[in-house]
Order: structure tokens, then C-alpha cells, then sequence
């Protein structure tokens, strides 16, 4: 499977001195098209930091970021902003919705920043919000939505401008464990049907079962890599749940 993003010899240093913190070291991961990767790790591990260094949102201290095998490291700020746009869609935890607009208006802001509008956009838009199932809420604002429907918006925006990758900063920590099952089978899909890279950090080990792959980081480092079969994932995800609760 190609790679999406390769990332290389990683660092990421924040303050000086007393305040210095390592937040990601040496580390390499590639993210592949039609995969599914979990990213998991304690808080504070990295996590948030190595999303925005792939996604060209912050610069790393040092090691190199290839994006579709665009290299970044010395890209200029309007040349990330364009790879972000060519390239990256993004899901936080927190949807990030515009409050006036509708969920379909929120999706189409996707593409008014690509420069394609008039009707084809309109169109496309209300095509993604219906396959993310959310046809019937085209006119709705975010205040009318539930917590899953709003983020299954914030996911039709990312997919909208068909990126080759996604990268999701716990989507589903705010929602209750259908809606996060629901949103897991949408980025599941994106990647196995549509083929593109997918990137998730999740705590939740239940949702581990939508993942081909899961790379465990902690203290700014990858301590390991899975690639759980279907069978046996219910018995990982019981490992790290009772490791989590302190249980052997
Ligand atoms: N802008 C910043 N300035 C200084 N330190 C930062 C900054 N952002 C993150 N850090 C530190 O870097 C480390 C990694 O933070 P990061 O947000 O990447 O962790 P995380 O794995 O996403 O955690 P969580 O699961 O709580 O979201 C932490 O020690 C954090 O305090
Ligand atoms: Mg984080």
C-alpha cells in the first residue's frame, strides 16, 4: 500500500530550559492509503503534537515530513497551506462547526476555500453530507444537531475535497459509544472504500476493532505496532482496557 505521509527522525521540541519539553522524539511512521491507523497513548504522550506535525500544521525541531511524497521541511507557510488543501482533511474532538452556517453550508466552506463554488459545489456537498447519512439535515445549524451528527459534518467537510488523507484528533471522546462506533465505520469506509490514508487517535479501546493497524506511543516515542485480526481484537482491546484500569 503507498504511502500517504512518511515521517522521519521526528523531533519536536516546545520551550527552553526548565520548560523544555520533548514532545516527540526521533520518531518515524508512514501512514498508508486504505488503512486505518489507531494512534494511542497516554495523555500527554505526543499524540496531538505528531497529528499537527504530519497535517504540515507545525513545524518539527528537526527529521524530515513527506506528504504524497512532497517533501515539507522547506516549504514556505503558503506552500503547507496549499499541501494541507491539496492533500489533508481534518476531524477534531470538538467538530469546530461555523454556528451560522448550515451543516450544509459548513461543508461547502471546505471547497469555497479551494476557489470551487456556484452550483457543482452545492451539489457535491449535499452528496457527502448524504453519504455520511446526514441528507435529511442539509439546512440544519449545528445548535440543532446531536453531538454525532455534528461531527459526522466535520467529517463530510474533511472528505469533501477528496484528500488523500484524514487525520482525526479523538473524534469520538465527546460522543456517547454507538455514535463513536458510527463515526469509526464512516473514516473505516473512507479508507477501505475510498482509499485514502486515515489517522485516528483514540483512548477507546472498544473502537480498536475498526483499526488494520495501531501504533502505541508513549513519551514522544513508538513503543509498538500492531496489526490485529478481527478475532483477536476483542482480546486486545481487554488487555488494554484492564492495563488502563491498573489490573494485570
Ligand atoms: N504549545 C505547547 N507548548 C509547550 N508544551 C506543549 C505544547 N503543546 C503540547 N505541549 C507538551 O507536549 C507534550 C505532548 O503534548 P500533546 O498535546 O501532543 O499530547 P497528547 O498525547 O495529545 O495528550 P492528550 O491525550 O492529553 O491530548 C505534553 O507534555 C504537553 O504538555
Ligand atoms: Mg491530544
Amino acid at each position: 500500500m503507498s504511502a500517504a505521509i512518511e515521517a522521519a527522525r521526528v523531533c519536536k521540541t516546545y520551550g527552553q530550559g526548565p520548560t523544555r519539553v520533548e514532545a516527540v522524539r526521533a520518531l518515524d511512521l508512514v501512514v498508508r492509503a486504505h488503512e486505518l491507523t489507531v494512534l494511542v497513548g497516554p495523555s500527554g504522550s505526543g499524540k496531538t503534537t505528531l497529528l499537527s506535525i504530519l497535517g504540515c500544521m507545525l513545524t518539527p525541531t528537526s527529521g524530515t515530513v513527506r506528504v504524497c511524497g512532497v517533501p515539507t521541511g522547506d516549504a514556505r507557510p503558503e506552500a503547507l497551506a496549499a499541501i494541507r488543501r491539496r492533500h489533508i482533511g481534518f476531524v477534531f474532538q470538538s467538530y469546530h462547526l461555523f454556528s451560522t452556517l448550515t451543516a450544509g453550508e459548513n461543508v461547502q466552506l471546505a471547497l469555497d476555500i479551494r476557489s470551487e463554488r456556484g452550483p457543482g459545489a452545492t451539489a457535491k456537498s449535499a452528496a457527502v453530507l448524504a453519504d455520511v447519512g446526514l441528507s435529511a439535515k442539509l439546512n440544519a445549524f449545528p445548535r440543532e444537531l446531536s453531538g454525532g451528527e455534528q461531527q459526522r459534518v466535520a467529517i463530510a467537510r474533511a472528505l469533501v475535497a477528496d484528500p488523500s488523507v484524514i487525520l482525526a484528533d479523538e473524534p469520538t471522546a465527546a460522543l456517547d459509544s454507538e455514535n463513536g462506533r458510527a463515526i469509526m465505520a464512516i473514516l473505516s469506509s473512507a479508507a477501505k472504500q475510498r482509499g485514502r490514508a486515515v489517522l485516528v487517535v483514540t483512548h477507546d479501546a472498544r473502537l480498536f476493532r475498526f483499526a488494520d493497524r495501531i501504533v502505541h506511543i508513549e513519551d514522544g516515542a513508538i513503543t509498538r505496532e500492531e496489526r490485529p485480526d478481527a478475532d483477536d481484537c476483542e482480546t486486545h482491546a481487554r488487555t488494554v482496557g484492564s492495563q488502563r484500569a491498573g489490573r494485570p
